[in-house]
């Protein structure tokens, strides 16, 4: 695997692929790898004959009160795990290669509808830096297919809005959240969580269960059924941000007739907030 710093060293690399006809995929993100990075790398490599990945902690995706700078970084265990998964190229910029005028960036990508709710709303701005930062990237890669986690679920519905909007000629591929063996998903956050909290944080993925189960059993008292999991992750220990039924394609509020659905949830664990999601379909009318 190649690791390049500059965006100069990856254009020059895909315009050798691109004239060699290699399709070319990629997988961005923040780094401190895990498993459900990696799955993304292995759901593109085998349809990609040039594999790229990048590392890039995005200022602009971080509130002023956020964890910036508390961020892990493991670049080195990164880069192994990334090379052994079959990489191909990873690009790891500096933050002045990817904003050399500051973040105060006269031009930003903006999806306002689905940026403004769920997450975006606890986190402004949040989604302008995300949609910001991976048009960069899409510009400075090129992508042919690019893969995103079904774990950060607004996010994937907000990068194929966009993509859609600005007609950006990539497939975008999404992935499968991957969970630890108790049930919570994995995240870089999961870190910061102490071990009595890493214990209770599975409460957050059991409540998204039960809320399935539900639904999936035909009961359509979705009010009930929000008010229930929110009184069980603050039992566990969260302090709840939301927990709601959407529209799995739009996440707006679902209507009488759709049937498939997305459950999202976001909760503070002492200082950690976790998300998590599941989607699932109603059943029928008059089915059991
Ligand atoms: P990051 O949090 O590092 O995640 C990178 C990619 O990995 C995202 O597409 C995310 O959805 C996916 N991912 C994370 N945990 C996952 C899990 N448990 N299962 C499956 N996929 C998982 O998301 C970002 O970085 C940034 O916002 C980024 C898109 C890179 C823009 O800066």
């Amino acid at each position: 695997m190649e690791n390049v710093a500059t965006i100069a060293a990856v254009r020059e690399r895909l315009q050798t692929a691109r004239s060699a006809g290699r399709t070319v995929g990629f997988v961005p993100t923040m780094g401190n790898l895990h498993a459900g990075h990696l799955a993304l790398v292995d759901a593109l490599r085998p349809q990609c004959g040039l594999l790229v990945a990048s590392i890039f902690v995005n200022p602009l995706q971080f509130g002023p009160n956020e964890d910036l700078d508390a961020y892990p970084r493991t670049l080195a265990e990164d880069e192994a795990a990334l090379s052994e998964r079959g990489v191909d190229l990873l690009f790891a910029p500096s933050v002045e290669e990817v904003y050399p005028d500051g973040t105060t960036l006269q031009t930003r990508v903006s999806v306002p509808g689905l940026g403004d709710i769920l997450c975006g709303a606890s986190r402004p701005g949040h989604f302008d830096g995300v949609a910001t930062v991976v048009t960069k990237l899409f510009q400075i890669v090129t992508p042919d297919f690019a893969a995103f986690g079904r774990k950060d679920f607004q996010q994937l519905t907000l990068i194929r809005r966009m993509v859609r909007d600005l007609s950006m000629a990539v497939t975008i591929v999404d992935v499968p959240t991957s969970r630890a063996s108790d049930g919570l998903a994995l995240s870089s956050r999961n870190g910061y969580l102490t071990s009595d909290e890493r214990a209770r944080a599975p409460a957050l993925y059991r409540s998204i269960e039960k809320a399935a189960a539900r639904i999936e059993s035909g009961d359509a008292a979705f009010d009930d059924i929000t008010a229930e999991a929110m009184a069980s992750l603050e039992q566990a220990g969260f302090r709840p941000d939301y927990f709601t039924i959407r529209n799995r394609d739009t996440l707006a509020e679902p209507g009488p007739r759709d049937r498939e659905l997305v459950i999202l949830a976001a909760a503070w664990m002492g200082r950690t907030r976790l998300i998590d999601n599941r989607t699932v379909d109603r059943p029928l009318q008059g089915a059991p």
